[in-house]
């Protein structure tokens, strides 16, 4: 290998590899956008690793990321392939998130955007649904009567509602018990793909022989595709052709149009797969959003009051806001940008591929490279921000206080890969976002420490929990 990676002219420098863990050692998991930070500072913009026997690249800046996702969008839009994943019977087709770069991945996206669309993203149909569950959102709040309490319960409960609906229909067959289960599970097999031990299984599979090893390490994920099967099957048990309750029951009506078709992707078992794919990548993103803005709003109260004074004056104190409203409401989008770039909730991005050997600026990258596009680094790019590591919605406004898109703000990502959720995840977090500051005013509970402004990292980056009292306007 070593001979192989001296023979590659112009390959992107990087830390000295050890035998067997490559550099693994040299790179806090806990924390990876931070490693890619102080690594960047010694050997610039683009720079290797070594995860044991994988080679990695990882990519940093607006100008680089966009050369490799956007201008050389098919060079770098497979994904890696992981082994592991091989050996869970679950796992054998690959969904949308972890699909390899091809027909099958591009037949199962041009899917998705659509069923999307045909269940209501984009149109007033999604609207009516998050308008109804903001609703319930905030009664909810209100019951707290003033009290501290932690909202991130309340916001993920709201936020998997609306793809639950999306998902299964409204008339949904999951009962509150498997809902619950289902939200634990994802939160727990979320923990299990992030840390060291997944990351040492992903480069040396073999350890997967050691024997309760792969239940320690993925005995959620595997509870988690179980009871999503199921939730299939009652689909399919009570699934009348002339009428679509959802997503399942769109993939269902493709499974059987294409049963003959034997380069079909569409099948019950990756059916599991995406409807997994898309409650793993559209909660805990969304709800995290949620929770950075609620936990900026308090410790920037002037901000709030300023989002408040530009409800009340466009939407008024009681009809419930539209999306239309956003074109009259420019502070309030700066603010929802802002949190979205500060907030840095996939500062890694999902991990990518070159699909072939391809170049970017000079560098050369050979196919099969794993490929880690650092967002973090373009959100809080230096040479783009005028405060890149401070709150300041004014990033996203001009000298007229008229909102002023930025190139350099790319939190779904970009090129063949980018986000499906985006427009669904715009739509809640304008929707509940402006909702909640209309009825609400968020404050620091008295005698509270002041909650920190800092994340963790587990594959996304979350605020660390806090409370807050929602006092009624
Ligand atoms: C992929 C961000 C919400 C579904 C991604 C990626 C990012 C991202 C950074 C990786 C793209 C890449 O590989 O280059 C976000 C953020 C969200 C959000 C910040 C909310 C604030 C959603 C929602 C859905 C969703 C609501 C549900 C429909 C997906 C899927 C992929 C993906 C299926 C994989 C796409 C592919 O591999 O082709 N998202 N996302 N996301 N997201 Fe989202």
């Amino acid at each position: 290998f070593m001979k192989r990676r001296r023979s590659w002219n112009r390959y992107p420098p990087g830390p000295a590899s050890f035998p067997f863990i490559g550099t693994m050692l040299q790179i806090d998991h806990n924390n990876p956008h931070l490693s890619f930070t102080q690594l960047c500072k010694k050997y610039g913009n683009i720079f290797s690793l070594q995860n044991c026997w994988n080679n990695v690249v990882v990519l940093n800046g607006f100008k680089v990321i966009k050369e490799a996702l956007v201008d050389k969008s098919e060079d770098f839009a497979d994904r890696p392939f992981f082994a592991v994943y091989t050996q869970l019977e679950y796992r054998k087709n690959h969904g949308l998130i972890l699909a390899k770069y091809g027909p099958s991945w591009k037949e199962q996206k041009r899917f998705i955007l659509s069923a999307l669309k045909d269940f209501g993203v984009g149109k007033k149909t999604l609207e009516d649904l998050v308008t109804e569950e903001a609703e319930h959102l905030c009664s909810s709040f209100s019951s707290k009567e003033g009290r501290p309490f932690d909202p991130h319960h309340l916001l993920n409960n709201a936020v998997s509602n609306i793809i639950c609906s999306i998902t299964f229909g409204k008339c949904s067959l999951y009962k509150e018990q498997n809902f619950q289960t289902l939200l634990n599970l994802l939160e727990e097999s979320k923990k299990e793909e992030s840390g060291f031990l997944t990351q040492l299984l992903h480069a040396i599979p073999a350890l997967l022989f050691i024997p309760g090893i792969m239940q320690k390490a993925f005995r959620h994920q595997k509870e988690l595709f179980g009871l999503l099967c199921d939730l299939v099957k009652m689909h399919k048990e009570t699934w009348l052709p002339s009428c679509k309750r959802g997503i399942v029951d769109a993939y269902l009506e493709e499974v059987e149009k294409r049963k003959n078709d034997e380069n079909s992707s569409f099948s019950e078992e990756n059916l599991t797969l995406i409807i997994g794919d898309l409650f793993a990548a559209g909660t805990e993103t969304t709800t995290s959003t949620l929770r950075w803005g609620l936990l900026y709003m308090v410790l920037h109260s002037n901000v709030q009051s300023k989002v408040q004074e530009e409800i009340d004056k466009v939407i008024g104190k009681n009809r419930p806001p539209k999306m239309e409203d956003q074109a009259k409401m420019p502070y309030t989008r700066a603010v929802i940008h802002e949190i979205q770039r500060v907030g840095d909730i996939v500062p890694l991005g999902l991990p990518h591929m070159t699909y072939r050997d391809t170049e970017v600026q000079g560098f050369f990258i050979p196919k099969g490279t794993t490929i880690v596009p650092n967002l973090s680094s373009v959100l809080k790019d230096e040479a783009m921000w005028e405060k890149p590591h401070h709150f300041h919605p004014e990033h996203f406004l001009d000298d007229k206080g008229q909102f002023a898109k930025q190139t350099g703000f790319m939190p779904f990502s970009a090129g063949r890969r980018a986000c499906p959720g985006e427009q669904l995840a715009r739509t809640e977090l304008f929707l509940f976002f402006s909702r909640l500051l209309q009825h609400f005013t968020f404050r620091i509970p008295e005698n509270h420490p002041r909650p920190s402004n800092d994340g963790y990292f587990a594959l996304t980056r979350t605020p660390y929990t806090y409370q807050i009292q929602a006092l009624l306007r």
